[in-house]
């Protein structure tokens, strides 16, 4: 090998390295009240004609070394599109298993805001083997309480402790079936 080959690969390896480094951990958030164990392992939250923007929530469980974590049990809640949460039943609540390489979905409505919380959220309880476990919630960019600006007015939720955890919201979809589509991924510290 050239010695200008051995620097290349030398950069390439450095790079890799690079791409797969640190991720810091998902900041955590309150539990809240309205936690329910048992939730079905349904990622298809919502039916067919269930009023409120159709969502879909997607992304991947990653240790803080970046490497995939597989088969991470996500504990979803939220509140439905008027900010009801279903405290008899199941509705808007579920438990998904995440893949062999830690991807995760989900198909919801946007949450309504509700008294007594500032921001529209869906709550999250992360477990894995050999991790922390992780109780956080998601939040969107979109929220009419940020006034467009999450880096700035974040805050104005007090229970928002890191503008990390407010998404950016993509719309996507036909005209007449347009869906909000976010990214979140969740990474969890080692025990
Ligand atoms: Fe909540």
């Amino acid at each position: 090998m050239s010695a200008g080959a051995g620097f290349a690969s030398q950069v390439l390896a450095a790079a890799l390295e690079i791409a797969s480094a640190q991720r810091p951990a998902t900041p955590g958030a309150a539990l809240g009240p309205f936690y329910k164990a048992r939730a079905p392992a349904n990622a298809q939250l919502r039916n067919a004609g269930d009023p409120g923007l159709p969502l879909v929530v997607s992304g991947q469980v990653l240790d803080v070394r970046g490497a995939p974590v597989p088969q991470a049990s996500v504990e979803i809640w939220q509140a439905d599109h008027i900010g009801k949460y279903d405290l008899e039943g199941y509705r808007y609540r579920a438990r998904i298993v995440g893949d062999g390489v830690g991807s995760y979905s989900f198909e919801s409505v946007m949450p309504g805001h509700y008294p007594g919380r500032v921001c529209q959220h869906v709550h999250y309880r992360v477990t894995a083997p050999g991790h922390k476990p992780l109780v956080t919630q998601l939040y969107f960019a979109t929220d009419p309480i940020f006034e467009g600006d999450p880096a700035r007015n974040y805050a104005r939720d007090p229970v928002i402790g890191s503008v990390e955890l407010v998404r950016p919201v993509m719309l996507k979809g036909d005209p007449a079936e347009i869906h909000a589509d976010v990214r979140f991924d969740l990474v969890l510290e080692t025990l």
